[in-house]
């Protein structure tokens, strides 16, 4: 690991919004540089190979078709692939040079959730590892990270009781809306473009996800007084500059339903709903627990509009063709 320049990660789908996660975490905690590409664009774009590469591909089922294309292709370029799979004996797993196993157990529903989860975390305690291998994490803050991770089941736990009566009021509102648009900057980005999946998947509700700085150029005018919008506002740098997202879509009778910490005056009086979810001791890890009430809010909605959660249609839990 000490010898990484730069990495890639290949994905699809949920497994690609964990990646831009994890281009987060090694840009922050071990300063590499990180591309992320889906992975049936990389197949097909003639790839630069650079040296000091290292792909990590990331799939859940380790079968997904445009993902073990990629594979082969980076390895055919003499790029080592590592792949985080949660399936150790896939093809994916097998055809790479070494393998993170997911231990998640299996992932039977087709909408990935836990999945997501475990993928997440696995990137983040691998970023503390490639920190540690290039000298550019100490020991003592690399425990103390570690001491973040280990409080995130308290954590979770809560936040999804606490959460859960505003998020099935905010359902019970929102089930007939045809639209829904997700806001979020930097790590709540990947949460909002997971949160319109889920949403897509399960509900059928089209949703969008968007980097709340670029809602102004153009998606903006999609706001009515029947859309709803999820922003997620945890606290957090870039919290000020939500807020102000926030009241950009307010001004035009957005219905917004802001996902954050319980204690956030400022937020619950903008918002006209409130997912108060916890905060951990480190800000990286808050897209583990932002992302806990919205895949709940998807399974409420989906539920309350007839939707069968367990086989959406349209939808396999592995793409094994093309
Ligand atoms: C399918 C599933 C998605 C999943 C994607 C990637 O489209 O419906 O939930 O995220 O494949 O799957 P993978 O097994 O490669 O993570």
């Amino acid at each position: 690991l000490a010898t990484i320049d730069h990495v890639l990660f290949l994905a699809c789908g949920t497994s690609w919004h964990a990646a831009l996660l994890g281009k987060r975490f090694l840009e922050q905690i071990a300063r590499v540089h990180v591309e992320v590409d889906i992975s049936s664009e990389y197949r097909y774009r003639n790839p630069i190979a650079a040296g000091g590469t290292l792909v990590v591909a990331i799939s859940q089922s380790g079968e997904t078709a445009d993902t073990l294309a990629s594979v082969r292709l980076a390895r055919s370029k003499f790029l080592p692939v590592l792949s985080l799979v949660n399936v150790p004996e896939s093809t994916i797993a097998r055809e790479s040079d070494g393998v993170m196993p997911l231990l998640a157990g299996p992932e039977i529903g087709v909408a990935s959730t836990k999945a997501y989860t475990g993928q997440v975390l696995a990137l983040y305690l691998f970023a503390l590892q490639l920190g540690r291998a290039k000298g550019r994490l100490s020991a003592e803050e690399c425990s103390t990270r570690i001491a973040a991770v280990a409080e995130l089941p308290e954590l979770v736990g809560r936040t999804l009781q606490e959460t859960e009566p505003a998020v099935a009021a905010a359902a019970d509102l929102f089930a007939a809306a045809r639209d829904s648009v997700f806001l979020g900057r930097v790590g709540e980005y990947p949460t909002a473009l997971e949160g319109a999946l889920k949403l897509k998947e399960i509900a059928y509700v089209t949703a969008h996800g968007y980097a709340a700085g670029e809602f102004k150029h153009g998606p903006i005018a999609l706001v009515t007084a029947k859309l709803p919008v999820i922003c997620l506002c945890p606290p957090g740098a870039m919290h000020d500059k939500m807020l102000s997202n926030i009241e950009e879509v307010r001004a035009r009778d957005g219905r917004i339903i802001a996902v954050g910490a319980a204690d956030d005056d400022a937020l619950d009086a903008i918002a006209d709903h409130l997912f108060p979810v916890a905060v951990p001791a480190d800000e990286l890890l808050q897209p583990l627990l932002t992302v806990l009430p919205l895949q709940r809010y998807a399974l409420l909605v989906a539920q309350r509009r007839g939707c069968d959660v367990d086989q959406p249609r349209n939808l396999a839990k592995s793409v094994t063709v093309e």
